[in-house]
């Protein structure tokens, strides 16, 4: 596994990183295996995990601190959210103001078992919300020892944008994958002022295949309906993508997280699994190169993206 620093924080980080989060963390996914499958990322030199207070309903962080029991996180990094919460029934609600937002990061590391939190990202924050008051509290928590690095992590270019200028800031999290091109201006500004850029949903959440393709299992139901609620356009997207899993020696996932890291300005690329061969052959991404036809012929199918 290569690593990579993340941004100025001094930090190096795997340049794959394991998301816990979704089914991951939902209790009708069996603990014992998904304590594994973050066991197995550890073992192949997974260092960056991230995860979030209001991830699979609350369930996410306590999950992941059961499975960093015994471990010795010193050498991970430990990457959580605040801002958002789960407010029962399954509903996420959101509280940006400073005192819910260090009350969330006091209870992140207690779910997580750690003294000091690698990474605190606000969860979707508004551009109102990122206050002098919010900013001073968020610096606090990195005076106090409680957290090594901030971030934000938003879908949303102009708020990233606004985020890139606040000297606060050291890490920004971004939706960077094969049918997001658009984002890598945005993402080499980031880097030039020096933040380290995480990419989430580096998989593009699997829409680069037919979705009826990919419903083998509970979980794959979970997603699909996710994305039929939430996600239509990023399987529209998609459908000129499934080239990528007809190329010679290198997987679908694997040449879509080699794009990613094609980047020399992502610091990390994020990806779910639940399945450990999806783990394992994602970890062997790590170091590979796309073939130059294989880029041209990506970059041919984000041309014809609308
Ligand atoms: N999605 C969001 O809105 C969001 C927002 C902020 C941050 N993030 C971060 O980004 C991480 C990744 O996002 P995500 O889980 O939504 O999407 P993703 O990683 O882009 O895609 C996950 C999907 O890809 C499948 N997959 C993984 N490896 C595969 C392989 N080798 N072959 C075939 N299928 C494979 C998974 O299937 P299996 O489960 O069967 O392995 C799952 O269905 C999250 O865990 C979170 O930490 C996501």
């Amino acid at each position: 596994m290569r690593h990579r620093p993340l941004g100025r924080t001094g930090l190096t980080v795997s340049e794959l990183g394991f998301g816990c989060a979704s089914w991951w963390g939902k209790p009708a996914f069996e603990e014992r295996q998904a304590l594994g499958l973050v066991h197995r990322a550890i073992d192949l030199g997974v260092t960056f995990f991230d995860t979030g207070a209001s991830y699979s309903a609350g369930e996410a962080e306590p999950r992941l601190g059961r499975a960093l029991k015994g471990r010795d996180a010193s050498r991970l990094v430990i990457a959580t959210k605040a801002g958002t919460y789960h407010a029962g029934g399954g509903r996420i609600a959101r509280d940006v103001s400073p005192a819910a937002v260090v009350a969330s990061a006091e209870r992140s590391l207690k779910n997580l078992g750690l003294d000091a939190l690698g990474l605190l990202q606000l969860h979707g924050p508004a551009a109102a919300e990122l206050t002098d008051e919010l900013l001073r509290a968020l610096e606090d928590l990195k005076a106090r020892g409680l957290v090594r690095a901030l971030g934000v992590n938003s879908f949303d270019p102009a708020l990233i944008e606004r985020v890139v200028a606040l000297p606060e800031f050291d890490v920004v999290m971004v939706d960077y994958n094969v049918l997001r091109p658009e984002r890598e201006p945005l993402i080499a500004r980031a880097a030039a002022a020096g933040k380290g850029v995480l990419a989430g949903m580096a998989l593009a959440m699997g829409h680069t295949r037919p979705l009826l393709s990919r419903l083998k299992g509970p979980q794959d139901l979970w997603y699909a309906a996710r994305a039929l609620a939430r996600h239509r356009g990023e399987l529209a997207r998609g459908r000129g993508f499934g080239f990528l899993h007809r190329q010679p020696g290198i997987s679908g996932s694997q040449a879509a997280l080699a794009y990613v890291l094609a980047n020399p300005d992502v610091s990390c690329a994020v990806f779910g699994a639940t399945r450990l061969a999806h783990l394992e052959e994602n970890a062997a991404a790590s170091g590979l190169t796309l073939p130059q036809p294989l880029m041209a012929q990506i970059r041919a199918a984000q041309a014809r993206l609308t």
